[in-house]
């Protein structure tokens, strides 16, 4: 162990002891890890912050994206924890490509690269695959006149680009964010490098079992987002009908009996479920405990069956500023028929 990961150990979790997931090529992920979208109210310095406090306490995983404006302070901290002793290969970077740059893959990692301060990240994902621009902070109502469905052909081509990152070694993986089961079986027809993980909304009042299905059995890792129901999300970014998973009465009982933050409890089952969570937290507090509790006594079976059964269908990040049509309703960009919603 190096002398990083032992202070750590003395004042967190020894980084070794994380659960990890086996991805198909072989690669060990951390089975937790930090996001990190400040969204509007928590600034690129206070998450450059946090992305070093993890790191000090045990956290080696990080999602990235560059349209969380935040990739250019994150960069000089990686710095700061490769120059304390841990080594590259002992951390699991992610990155994105934003919507509007679906034609300029190589140029969009290069920068994310850069402002990482990296040779390489270990999982390039395509952030949504809706190729729409809008405007940081805008709100749902908003749409681009030139906004697109999506559309198979257009979306290999951006595929066949991700590809070429990994020939060119610039990532180790790439993989898909915000896809649907029928958008995923036609990139598993034509693809010839699998996406090694899907980033989706995952929390207990919005389990997608049948995704979560799809993918464990291609043999693609879910990552879950907004794994503690994301309660500090904006205002623009609630609906009347959303659910609280850490108000949930049975995720509360749990807590109360564990001693931990229902936020906590979230967390845990979602490890224990098998999928990956990558909360977000500023604060020490919470961090620490989110990764702590990966290694505490599991959850019950009861717990767990319990928890199985809070499924609310309540999804969060509804995506409406996507939609390509007028009038359309935002159900429309998740195929919930089991078919790809026709332009
Ligand atoms: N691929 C995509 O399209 C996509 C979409 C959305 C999000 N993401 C990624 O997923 C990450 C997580 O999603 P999210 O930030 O929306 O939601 P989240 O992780 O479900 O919720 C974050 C909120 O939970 C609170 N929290 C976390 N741990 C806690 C604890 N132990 N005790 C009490 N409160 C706790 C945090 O508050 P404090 O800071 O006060 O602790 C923060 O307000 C993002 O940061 C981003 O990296 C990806």
């Amino acid at each position: 162990m190096s002398d990083a990961n032992r202070t750590a150990a003395l004042d967190g979790v020894d980084p070794e002891l994380i659960p990890q997931r086996r991805l198909y090529t072989g690669a060990a992920m951390p089975a937790i890890g930090l996001g990190t979208f400040g969204s509007d109210h928590v600034t690129a310095g206070e998450v450059a912050e946090a992305v070093k406090g993890a790191a000090a306490v045990g956290y080696r995983h990080f999602d990235c994206a560059s349209v969380y404006g935040n990739e250019d302070r994150i960069g000089p901290v990686f710095r700061e924890i490769l120059d304390g002793g841990v080594t590259r290969d002992e951390l699991w970077i992610v990155s994105k490509l934003w919507n509007d740059k679906h034609d300029a893959v190589l140029e969009s990692c290069q920068k994310s690269l850069t402002d990482l301060g990296l040779d390489y990240l270990d999982m390039y994902l395509v952030h949504w695959p809706f190729p729409n621009f809008h405007p940081p902070g805008c709100s749902v109502e908003w749409h681009s006149p030139d906004a697109k469905p999506y559309v198979h052909e257009s979306f290999m081509r951006t595929w066949r680009q991700m590809e070429a990152l990994v020939d060119a070694g610039l990532v180790r993986h790439i993989g898909t964010s915000n896809m649907t089961v029928p958008k995923l079986k036609l990139l598993l027809r034509d693809c010839r490098i699998k996406p090694a993980i899907n980033e989706m909304e995952l929390h207990p009042h919005f389990q997608q079992q049948a995704l979560f299905d799809f993918v464990k059995s291609a043999g693609i890792e879910p990552v879950g987002y907004c794994p503690v129901g994301s309660p500090g999300r904006p205002e623009r970014d609630r609906t009347p009908d959303d659910t609280v998973d850490v108000e949930d009465p049975v995720i509360v009982r749990i807590a109360r009996r564990l001693g931990v933050h229902p936020a906590v409890v979230c967390v845990k089952w979602a490890v224990q479920r098998g999928q990956t969570p990558i909360p977000f937290s500023v604060k020490r507090g919470n961090y620490l405990a989110n990764l702590q509790c990966t290694l505490s006594e599991p959850l019950a079976d009861e717990d767990m069956r319990a928890i199985a059964g809070l499924e609310r269908n309540c999804r969060l990040i509804k995506g409406q500023v996507f939609l390509w049509k007028d009038g359309q309703s935002w159900e429309a960009l998740w195929d919930e028929d089991g078919e790809i919603t026709p332009p």
